[in-house]
């Protein structure tokens, strides 16, 4: 069979299951079946062997019962950089990449020590030791077994990089000039109205924000008015509509804004603020 066949096949059976994304799916996964880049696949006519044609019916089974094509092939990619991730990890968001870049433009030619609190896949923390060398960081995380993805990820920075299973609560005797937290801020009532890929197969402890959605938020923010530096900073990703309530949490605790950034959207959803 040829791969246009099978990715027409593979987008067909996976809109009947009311994949959405069936097309790109269907690519996706094949390019990784093949081992040939998506684009490459596209302009030619590969002639697939059977074997290859069994493994990718298998994977288009999987997507269609809704597991994420991240988890399936074991890949997402976070401004531009491939990481490792399965089903003990949150799969990166791009939202996640607007916290990035202001970090490093304030820290350029800095040497930064800074905390990821809840590190998951280890996204964050390997965007900034990546771009600024002479940054150094701690990541805690409540799940040991996203722990073991982040220290996959964050191989080859284990010289600048400290990995504890920990929660936030528990970092003590430490100063950062910068914490900077994609905390878990989902309204706990709101995780079963979540899509099927995301409700059915990523890690609850990586979701549920708790009643009101800020249980950790409120965590990191109390915790870091005795961590961080005096003119340290706090970044934060925050859900959509969380703006005014995370501005009081962090008024109360005697933070003042410095920086918001927007999505696409045009919603605030990264705060930066300093004590
Ligand atoms: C939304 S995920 C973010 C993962 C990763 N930083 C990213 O941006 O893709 C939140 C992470 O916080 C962790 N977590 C939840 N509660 C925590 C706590 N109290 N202390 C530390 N980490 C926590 C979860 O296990 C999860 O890995």
């Amino acid at each position: 069979m040829r791969s246009d066949e099978l990715i027409n096949f593979g987008s067909k059976f996976l809109k009947k299951s009311s994949i959405l994304t069936n097309r790109i799916d269907s690519e996706i996964l094949l390019s990784y079946v093949v081992g040939v880049p998506r684009e490459k696949l596209l302009i030619s006519e590969k002639f697939i062997k059977h074997r290859e044609i069994e493994k990718f019916r298998h994977l288009i089974l999987r997507r269609s019962k809704n597991e994420p094509v991240a988890y399936i092939t074991e890949n997402k990619e976070f401004r531009s950089k491939n990481f490792f991730i399965n089903k003990d990890s949150l799969i990166p968001r791009p939202e996640t990449e607007l916290l990035i870049d202001p970090i490093l433009k304030i820290f350029a030619n800095k040497n930064l020590f800074f905390l990821d609190a809840g590190i998951g896949s280890g996204c964050i923390t390997f965007s900034i030791l990546n771009e600024l060398k002479n940054s150094r960081a701690i990541g805690i995380d409540i799940s040991k077994k996203t722990l073991s993805n982040a220290k996959k990820n964050l191989k080859k920075f284990k010289n600048r990089v400290k990995i504890f299973c920990k929660p936030i609560d528990e970092i003590r005797n430490l100063r950062f000039d910068l914490i900077v937290s994609n905390p878990p801020y989902i309204v706990k009532r709101e995780v079963k109205r979540l899509s099927n890929d995301i409700k059915k197969f990523e890690p609850i402890v990586a979701l549920d924000g708790g009643n009101d959605g800020l249980d950790v938020i409120k965590k990191v923010i109390y915790k870091s008015k005795y961590i961080l530096k005096s003119d340290g900073i706090l970044a934060l990703e925050i859900g959509n509509g969380q703006y005014s309530s995370v501005m009081k949490l962090l008024k109360v605790n005697n933070f003042r804004k410095k920086i918001l950034v927007r999505d696409y959207r045009n919603n605030i959803r990264c705060i930066f603020s300093t004590l």
